[in-house]
Protein backbone atom coordinates (compact mmCIF):
# COMPACT_ATOMS: atom_id res chain seq x y z
CA UNK A 1 0.00 0.00 0.00
CA UNK A 2 1.24 3.35 -0.95
CA UNK A 3 3.22 5.31 1.67
CA UNK A 4 2.81 3.40 4.36
CA UNK A 5 5.14 1.33 5.91
CA UNK A 6 5.37 -2.15 7.71
CA UNK A 7 7.64 0.25 10.64
CA UNK A 8 4.76 2.53 10.93
CA UNK A 9 1.90 -0.26 11.02
CA UNK A 10 4.79 -1.70 13.84
CA UNK A 11 4.87 1.62 15.91
CA UNK A 12 1.13 1.82 15.75
CA UNK A 13 0.72 -2.01 16.85
CA UNK A 14 3.29 -0.59 20.11
CA UNK A 15 1.73 2.30 20.98
CA UNK A 16 -1.51 -0.03 21.36
CA UNK A 17 -3.31 2.45 18.63
CA UNK A 18 -4.30 -0.60 16.07
CA UNK A 19 -5.86 -3.02 17.53
CA UNK A 20 -4.76 -6.70 17.42
CA UNK A 21 -3.99 -8.11 13.89
CA UNK A 22 -5.15 -11.21 13.01
CA UNK A 23 -2.80 -14.23 12.73
CA UNK A 24 -2.28 -16.59 9.63
CA UNK A 25 -1.67 -19.96 9.94
CA UNK A 26 1.88 -19.84 10.08
CA UNK A 27 1.20 -17.18 13.04
CA UNK A 28 2.54 -13.78 11.06
CA UNK A 29 0.20 -11.08 11.78
CA UNK A 30 -1.88 -9.75 8.75
CA UNK A 31 -4.02 -6.91 7.80
CA UNK A 32 -5.98 -6.69 4.62
CA UNK A 33 -5.96 -3.99 2.36
CA UNK A 34 -9.17 -2.32 3.62
CA UNK A 35 -8.36 -2.63 7.07
CA UNK A 36 -5.27 -1.36 6.50
CA UNK A 37 -6.24 1.56 4.56
CA UNK A 38 -9.06 2.24 6.69
CA UNK A 39 -6.75 2.31 10.12
CA UNK A 40 -4.04 4.03 8.33
CA UNK A 41 -6.31 7.22 7.60
CA UNK A 42 -8.13 7.26 11.24
CA UNK A 43 -4.36 7.26 12.44
CA UNK A 44 -2.31 9.39 9.70
CA UNK A 45 -4.92 11.05 8.84
CA UNK A 46 -3.39 11.86 5.12
CA UNK A 47 -2.96 8.68 3.05
CA UNK A 48 -3.06 10.22 -0.37
CA UNK A 49 -5.59 9.03 -3.06
CA UNK A 50 -3.88 8.42 -6.46
CA UNK A 51 -6.85 8.60 -8.77
CA UNK A 52 -5.79 7.66 -12.54
CA UNK A 53 -8.62 9.73 -15.10
CA UNK A 54 -8.49 7.10 -17.93
CA UNK A 55 -9.79 5.89 -21.22
CA UNK A 56 -7.77 5.00 -24.37
CA UNK A 57 -10.49 7.35 -26.58
CA UNK A 58 -10.01 11.30 -26.93
CA UNK A 59 -12.67 13.55 -26.15
CA UNK A 60 -14.30 11.83 -23.26
CA UNK A 61 -14.01 14.19 -20.92
CA UNK A 62 -11.11 13.55 -19.17
CA UNK A 63 -9.06 16.68 -19.26
CA UNK A 64 -12.23 18.04 -18.43
CA UNK A 65 -12.63 15.94 -15.77
CA UNK A 66 -9.53 16.17 -14.14
CA UNK A 67 -9.60 20.19 -14.02
CA UNK A 68 -12.67 20.63 -12.43
CA UNK A 69 -13.17 17.52 -9.97
CA UNK A 70 -9.61 19.47 -8.87
CA UNK A 71 -11.80 22.29 -8.37
CA UNK A 72 -14.10 20.52 -6.08
CA UNK A 73 -11.89 18.72 -4.37
CA UNK A 74 -10.04 21.86 -3.42
CA UNK A 75 -12.91 23.59 -3.00
CA UNK A 76 -13.58 21.23 0.11
CA UNK A 77 -10.16 21.53 1.69
CA UNK A 78 -8.56 18.46 0.20
CA UNK A 79 -4.62 19.52 -1.13
CA UNK A 80 -4.92 18.35 -4.90
CA UNK A 81 -1.88 17.68 -7.33
CA UNK A 82 -3.07 17.06 -10.84
CA UNK A 83 -0.64 15.72 -13.08
CA UNK A 84 -0.75 15.99 -17.15
CA UNK A 85 0.48 13.33 -18.89
CA UNK A 86 -1.27 13.96 -21.98
CA UNK A 87 1.51 15.65 -24.93
CA UNK A 88 -1.40 17.63 -25.48
CA UNK A 89 -1.14 19.32 -22.26
CA UNK A 90 -4.95 20.21 -22.51
CA UNK A 91 -4.90 20.04 -18.61
CA UNK A 92 -1.80 22.29 -17.88
CA UNK A 93 -3.27 24.75 -20.34
CA UNK A 94 -6.63 24.60 -18.48
CA UNK A 95 -4.78 26.25 -15.38
CA UNK A 96 -2.56 28.30 -17.42
CA UNK A 97 0.35 26.94 -17.33
CA UNK A 98 2.43 26.43 -20.80
CA UNK A 99 6.29 25.67 -19.63
CA UNK A 100 9.03 26.71 -21.41
CA UNK A 101 11.89 25.03 -23.03
CA UNK A 102 14.25 24.03 -19.81
CA UNK A 103 11.07 23.79 -17.51
CA UNK A 104 10.70 20.55 -16.09
CA UNK A 105 7.67 18.28 -17.11
CA UNK A 106 6.55 14.83 -16.51
CA UNK A 107 8.54 14.13 -19.70
CA UNK A 108 11.84 14.88 -17.55
CA UNK A 109 10.81 13.08 -14.71
CA UNK A 110 10.32 9.93 -16.57
CA UNK A 111 12.03 9.53 -19.00
CA UNK A 112 15.08 12.22 -17.68
CA UNK A 113 15.87 11.83 -14.34
CA UNK A 114 14.11 14.61 -12.21
CA UNK A 115 12.75 14.63 -9.76
CA UNK A 116 9.18 14.85 -9.41
CA UNK A 117 9.10 17.55 -6.48
CA UNK A 118 11.01 19.68 -8.89
CA UNK A 119 8.84 19.61 -11.12
CA UNK A 120 5.80 20.45 -9.42
CA UNK A 121 4.46 24.11 -9.91
CA UNK A 122 1.85 26.11 -7.63
CA UNK A 123 -1.39 26.86 -9.92
CA UNK A 124 -3.25 29.94 -8.68
CA UNK A 125 -5.86 28.17 -7.97
CA UNK A 126 -5.73 27.70 -3.72
CA UNK A 127 -4.99 23.89 -2.72
CA UNK A 128 -4.32 22.98 -5.96
CA UNK A 129 -0.50 21.95 -7.57
CA UNK A 130 0.20 20.93 -11.01
CA UNK A 131 2.63 18.48 -12.71
CA UNK A 132 2.87 20.02 -16.26
CA UNK A 133 3.13 18.21 -19.41
CA UNK A 134 4.73 19.57 -22.64
CA UNK A 135 4.28 18.26 -26.51
CA UNK A 136 8.45 16.78 -25.80
CA UNK A 137 6.15 13.66 -23.77
CA UNK A 138 4.78 12.26 -27.15
CA UNK A 139 7.86 9.37 -27.91
CA UNK A 140 8.49 9.07 -24.31
CA UNK A 141 7.09 5.20 -24.46
CA UNK A 142 10.20 4.28 -26.08
CA UNK A 143 12.67 6.54 -23.79
CA UNK A 144 11.93 4.67 -21.33
CA UNK A 145 10.80 1.12 -22.22
CA UNK A 146 14.62 0.27 -21.65
CA UNK A 147 14.51 1.34 -17.81
CA UNK A 148 14.52 -1.42 -15.08
CA UNK A 149 10.60 -1.91 -14.62
CA UNK A 150 9.33 1.09 -16.74
CA UNK A 151 5.87 -0.04 -15.67
CA UNK A 152 6.20 1.67 -11.93
CA UNK A 153 8.69 3.96 -13.10
CA UNK A 154 6.11 7.08 -12.21
CA UNK A 155 4.81 5.06 -8.98
CA UNK A 156 8.31 5.15 -7.86
CA UNK A 157 8.98 9.06 -9.11
CA UNK A 158 5.64 10.22 -7.41
CA UNK A 159 6.09 8.20 -3.80
CA UNK A 160 7.92 11.27 -2.12
CA UNK A 161 5.48 13.32 -3.19
CA UNK A 162 2.50 12.00 -1.91
CA UNK A 163 2.37 12.93 2.14
CA UNK A 164 2.05 16.56 0.85
CA UNK A 165 -1.07 15.30 -0.77
CA UNK A 166 -4.51 14.10 -0.02
CA UNK A 167 -5.62 13.26 -4.06
CA UNK A 168 -3.68 13.05 -7.13
CA UNK A 169 -5.15 13.07 -10.61
CA UNK A 170 -3.76 11.88 -13.28
CA UNK A 171 -4.89 13.02 -16.99
CA UNK A 172 -4.38 9.91 -19.12
CA UNK A 173 -3.27 9.67 -22.61
CA UNK A 174 -6.03 8.82 -25.58
CA UNK A 175 -4.23 5.48 -25.60
CA UNK A 176 -3.01 1.91 -23.05
CA UNK A 177 0.57 2.68 -24.21
CA UNK A 178 3.32 2.80 -21.34
CA UNK A 179 2.68 6.35 -20.02
CA UNK A 180 -1.14 5.11 -19.26
CA UNK A 181 0.16 1.65 -18.12
CA UNK A 182 2.20 3.45 -15.49
CA UNK A 183 -0.59 5.77 -14.59
CA UNK A 184 -2.51 2.92 -13.50
CA UNK A 185 0.19 1.26 -11.71
CA UNK A 186 0.63 4.56 -9.66
CA UNK A 187 -2.76 4.54 -8.55
CA UNK A 188 -5.34 3.02 -6.08
CA UNK A 189 -8.39 3.99 -8.77
CA UNK A 190 -9.13 4.42 -12.04
CA UNK A 191 -11.86 6.54 -13.08
CA UNK A 192 -13.10 6.18 -16.63
CA UNK A 193 -15.28 8.87 -18.02
CA UNK A 194 -17.34 7.40 -20.72
CA UNK A 195 -20.01 9.21 -23.20
CA UNK A 196 -23.14 7.55 -23.59
CA UNK A 197 -21.87 5.47 -26.86
CA UNK A 198 -22.23 1.49 -28.11
CA UNK A 199 -18.66 2.07 -28.36
CA UNK A 200 -18.03 3.26 -24.66
CA UNK A 201 -18.92 -1.06 -23.91
CA UNK A 202 -16.07 -1.79 -25.65
CA UNK A 203 -13.43 0.57 -24.26
CA UNK A 204 -14.81 -0.21 -20.79
CA UNK A 205 -14.31 -4.29 -21.44
CA UNK A 206 -10.78 -3.17 -23.01
CA UNK A 207 -9.60 -1.60 -20.21
CA UNK A 208 -11.02 -3.77 -17.91
CA UNK A 209 -8.43 -6.64 -18.88
CA UNK A 210 -5.51 -4.29 -19.21
CA UNK A 211 -6.23 -3.68 -15.43
CA UNK A 212 -6.03 -6.91 -14.81
CA UNK A 213 -3.14 -7.96 -16.38
CA UNK A 214 -2.09 -5.03 -14.76
CA UNK A 215 -3.22 -6.54 -11.23
CA UNK A 216 -1.74 -9.86 -12.43
CA UNK A 217 1.68 -8.83 -12.66
CA UNK A 218 1.77 -6.07 -9.85
CA UNK A 219 -0.79 -7.77 -7.34
CA UNK A 220 -2.18 -4.05 -6.91
CA UNK A 221 -5.54 -3.32 -6.60
CA UNK A 222 -6.91 -1.27 -8.46
CA UNK A 223 -10.46 0.36 -8.03
CA UNK A 224 -12.60 1.00 -11.33
CA UNK A 225 -15.35 3.13 -11.91
CA UNK A 226 -17.13 4.74 -14.92
CA UNK A 227 -18.19 8.09 -14.92
CA UNK A 228 -21.26 8.82 -17.61
CA UNK A 229 -20.07 12.63 -19.38
CA UNK A 230 -21.78 14.94 -21.52
CA UNK A 231 -25.14 13.13 -20.51
CA UNK A 232 -28.35 14.42 -22.17
CA UNK A 233 -31.14 12.74 -20.62
CA UNK A 234 -33.28 13.98 -23.12
CA UNK A 235 -32.10 12.20 -25.79
CA UNK A 236 -33.55 9.13 -25.70
CA UNK A 237 -30.36 6.50 -26.65
CA UNK A 238 -28.57 8.46 -24.66
CA UNK A 239 -30.82 7.39 -21.49
CA UNK A 240 -31.12 3.55 -22.96
CA UNK A 241 -27.33 3.27 -23.22
CA UNK A 242 -26.94 4.38 -19.83
CA UNK A 243 -28.89 2.16 -17.94
CA UNK A 244 -27.31 -0.58 -20.12
CA UNK A 245 -23.92 0.22 -18.67
CA UNK A 246 -25.96 0.37 -15.21
CA UNK A 247 -27.36 -3.10 -15.36
CA UNK A 248 -23.65 -4.17 -16.32
CA UNK A 249 -21.90 -2.29 -13.80
CA UNK A 250 -24.11 -1.33 -11.13
CA UNK A 251 -22.47 0.49 -8.14
CA UNK A 252 -19.32 1.50 -10.41
CA UNK A 253 -21.48 3.70 -12.28
CA UNK A 254 -20.58 7.00 -10.94
CA UNK A 255 -23.04 10.20 -10.52
CA UNK A 256 -23.02 11.27 -14.34
CA UNK A 257 -21.86 15.15 -15.66
CA UNK A 258 -24.41 16.62 -17.67
CA UNK A 259 -23.68 18.36 -21.25
CA UNK A 260 -22.72 21.91 -19.93
CA UNK A 261 -21.29 24.62 -22.33
CA UNK A 262 -20.20 26.51 -18.76
CA UNK A 263 -17.42 23.66 -18.82
CA UNK A 264 -15.53 24.92 -22.05
CA UNK A 265 -16.33 28.48 -20.43
CA UNK A 266 -14.42 27.95 -17.78
CA UNK A 267 -11.20 26.49 -19.57
CA UNK A 268 -11.20 29.71 -21.23
CA UNK A 269 -11.35 31.37 -18.12
CA UNK A 270 -8.28 29.24 -16.37
CA UNK A 271 -10.50 28.42 -13.31
CA UNK A 272 -12.56 25.39 -12.88
CA UNK A 273 -16.08 25.62 -13.05
CA UNK A 274 -16.74 25.46 -9.09
CA UNK A 275 -14.93 29.17 -9.16
CA UNK A 276 -15.96 30.50 -12.38
CA UNK A 277 -19.47 29.48 -12.93
CA UNK A 278 -20.34 27.69 -9.16
CA UNK A 279 -24.41 27.98 -10.16
CA UNK A 280 -23.64 26.06 -12.96
CA UNK A 281 -25.00 22.31 -14.43
CA UNK A 282 -21.15 21.23 -14.32
CA UNK A 283 -20.22 22.87 -10.86
CA UNK A 284 -23.41 20.95 -9.25
CA UNK A 285 -22.50 17.88 -11.22
CA UNK A 286 -18.34 18.02 -10.06
CA UNK A 287 -19.51 19.05 -6.29
CA UNK A 288 -21.38 16.25 -6.31
CA UNK A 289 -18.88 13.43 -8.13
CA UNK A 290 -16.51 14.64 -5.16
CA UNK A 291 -18.85 14.53 -2.81
CA UNK A 292 -19.42 10.87 -3.44
CA UNK A 293 -15.85 9.72 -3.98
CA UNK A 294 -15.19 11.30 -0.53
CA UNK A 295 -17.66 8.76 0.46
CA UNK A 296 -17.06 5.78 -1.78
CA UNK A 297 -16.14 2.55 -0.38
CA UNK A 298 -13.65 0.12 -1.87
CA UNK A 299 -15.69 -2.41 -4.35
CA UNK A 300 -14.85 -5.89 -5.65
CA UNK A 301 -12.62 -5.96 -8.74
CA UNK A 302 -14.86 -5.66 -12.38
CA UNK A 303 -15.49 -8.67 -14.56
CA UNK A 304 -14.29 -7.93 -17.97
CA UNK A 305 -16.72 -9.27 -20.44
CA UNK A 306 -16.19 -10.96 -23.43
N1 LIG B 1 -19.95 17.57 -19.65
C1 LIG B 1 -19.55 18.23 -20.74
N2 LIG B 1 -20.37 19.09 -21.36
C2 LIG B 1 -19.98 19.77 -22.46
N3 LIG B 1 -18.77 19.65 -23.02
C3 LIG B 1 -17.88 18.80 -22.45
C4 LIG B 1 -18.22 18.06 -21.29
N4 LIG B 1 -17.14 17.31 -20.94
C5 LIG B 1 -16.19 17.57 -21.87
N5 LIG B 1 -16.64 18.47 -22.77
C6 LIG B 1 -15.91 18.99 -23.95
O1 LIG B 1 -15.57 17.91 -24.79
C7 LIG B 1 -14.29 18.09 -25.35
C8 LIG B 1 -13.39 16.91 -24.99
O2 LIG B 1 -13.21 16.88 -23.58
P1 LIG B 1 -11.81 16.55 -22.91
O3 LIG B 1 -12.00 16.67 -21.45
O4 LIG B 1 -10.75 17.38 -23.53
O5 LIG B 1 -11.65 15.03 -23.34
P2 LIG B 1 -10.35 14.08 -23.27
O6 LIG B 1 -9.41 14.64 -22.27
O7 LIG B 1 -10.89 12.74 -22.89
O8 LIG B 1 -9.77 14.05 -24.66
C9 LIG B 1 -13.78 19.42 -24.81
O9 LIG B 1 -14.02 20.41 -25.76
C10 LIG B 1 -14.62 19.65 -23.58
O10 LIG B 1 -14.78 21.02 -23.30
MG1 LIG C 1 -7.40 15.18 -22.55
Amino acid sequence: MTGVERREIMELERTGLLPAARRDRANHRFYDFDEARRLVTRFRGNLSRGIAVVNQKGGVGKTTTVFNLAGAFAGRGRRVLAIDLDPQASLSFSFGIEPEAGEPTTEEVLAGGVDARDAVRATHIPGIDLLPASMRLAGVDARIAAVVAPQTLLRRKLEPLRAAYDILLLDCPPNLNLVTVNALVACEEALVPIEAQAYSIKAISDLSKTLAVIQDRTAQRIEMRVLPTKIDARIKICAEILEAVRAWLQDRVLPPVRTDAQLMRAVLRREPVSLSFPASKGARDYGRLADFLLEAQPQPPVRSRG
